[in-house]
């Protein structure tokens, strides 16, 4: 009879509360909000939101699960370009690898979680390549929610990101892109995903460096041609190009394809200094906007030449085993390549950028000797990696396995 009663009480209780937690609905609720590294994946987390309501750029936090007292760190904000927007920026440092902390905004605030990235690899990690993003809102959404579905640590974007090509009246498409993340990239624990943006065409006002008569290779030059990119993502920042080490395990390059910064020259110097310091690290994943491979255009286009050219023979002298190329709006894996030919040691090239955008016809690898597979499909690339070992499977935006690399039949994932 007691543990009738106190279940009534319970329920009565429940039912008496019910509408105090429903006015947790205005409690703040960021929009814009992103998270990032600029530093170390392991001890910090760059936290950004952008919305027109003035607030104070403060973030609360604590390890997550823990009733302890919030910390706070404070950090800077500045315009969104073109917009009403205030973009906030807070870097948390200091934390412990591998460890899920609860943030807010503030008391105000929603609270959300996000995790730190582990020590070694010793467990699996989960990483969702991809690119070319939002040509539509639900495109974008339908992938972004397979890679939350997959409860991947974070994802990398190798640029086309919002499609607003640095122009004012395009504004909209970024609020539909931060909507599409806000929305999708956000898992039912309440932890936001991370995200790495490289740099792409549709970035920069023109698409590339040759579209601009007065080319400068400054900041400032650069800023201006893609204001939006420059100012939103904290990773890579200026010149556009940077690599992000998590331990000793693994690093991410991001680069640029000729769109703010020249493929040859000062990039390809640091490319190669990059690589060489990092021959000792089992996972190193160059990601860049336009294929040295392309899944769609020539062969002989004039940017995948340079990439053959100047990137590809580093990534063949330093150990590169995968790279992951967008641009072309397919799904396309190459045969391994050495010194332009199919070769068991040589390296292999995944794309072609079909996140959320209209597909392409595709050429048919019986008649493009680099390929061995070929889809129309949006998708994205999810790789797990343990220890020494990486697997790459591509899931369409519907959630069904298309490609695995290396190639398995008859697993799931
Ligand atoms: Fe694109
Ligand atoms: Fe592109």
């Amino acid at each position: 009879m007691k543990w009738i009663m106190r279940g009534i009480t319970m329920a009565l209780a429940v039912s008496l509360f019910a509408p105090v937690v429903a006015a947790g609905e205005d409690l703040f609720d960021p929009p814009g909000l992103m998270l990032t590294w600029r530093d170390d994946p392991l001890t910090t987390m760059v936290i950004d939101w952008n919305t027109e309501e003035e607030r104070d750029a403060v973030v609360q936090y604590r390890e997550h699960g823990e009733d302890g007292e919030w910390m706070e760190e404070s950090g800077e904000s500045f315009p969104f370009p073109y917009s009403e927007r205030t973009v906030y920026r807070v870097e948390l440092t200091e934390l412990d690898p591998g460890t899920k902390y609860a943030f807010r905004m503030g008391e105000d605030s929603r609270e959300f979680s996000f995790r730190t990235m582990p020590l070694n690899a010793a467990r699996p990690i989960r990483v969702a390549f991809g690119g070319d993003t939002r040509h539509d809102q639900d495109w974008m959404e339908n992938t972004n929610r397979q890679a939350r579905k997959l409860d991947v640590d974070f994802v990398v974007w190798g640029g086309d990101l919002a499609y607003a090509d640095g122009r004012e009246d395009r504004l909209y498409r970024w609020k539909e892109w931060f909507d599409a993340n806000k929305n999708e990239l956000i898992t039912d624990t309440g932890r936001v995903i991370p995200i790495l943006a490289g740099i792409g065409n549709h970035e920069i006002v023109g698409g590339y460096i040759t579209s601009h008569e007065d080319y400068e290779q400054t900041d400032e030059w650069r800023e201006e041609i893609a204001p939006y990119y420059y100012s939103l993502f904290a990773f890579p920042g200026q010149p556009g190009y940077d690599v992000l080490d998590f331990g000793d395990y693994m690093s991410i390059i991001l680069l640029d394809t000729n769109h703010s910064n020249p493929v040859a020259g000062e990039q390809t110097e640091w490319l190669e200094q990059t690589l060489a310091e990092r021959t000792d690290v089992p996972h190193v994943f160059p990601v860049y906007h336009v294929p040295a491979y392309p899944g769609h255009r020539d062969f002989d286009g004039s940017v995948s030449e340079l990439v053959r050219e100047h990137w590809v023979p580093l990534f063949e002298e330093y150990g590169v085993q995968v790279a992951f190329e967008n641009h072309d709006h397919v799904y396309k894996r190459t045969h391994p390549i050495l010194e332009g030919e199919i070769d068991d040691r040589g390296i292999v090239y995944i794309g072609d950028g079909a996140w959320g955008v209209s597909t392409r016809g595709g050429h048919d690898p019986d008649e493009a000797w680099y390929l061995t597979r070929m889809e129309s499909k949006r998708h994205l690339i999810m790789a797990a990696i343990q220890g020494r070992t990486h697997v790459f499977y591509m899931i369409d935006e519907d959630g069904n396995l298309i490609d695995t690399y290396p190639e398995m039949t008859g697993i799931t994932y």
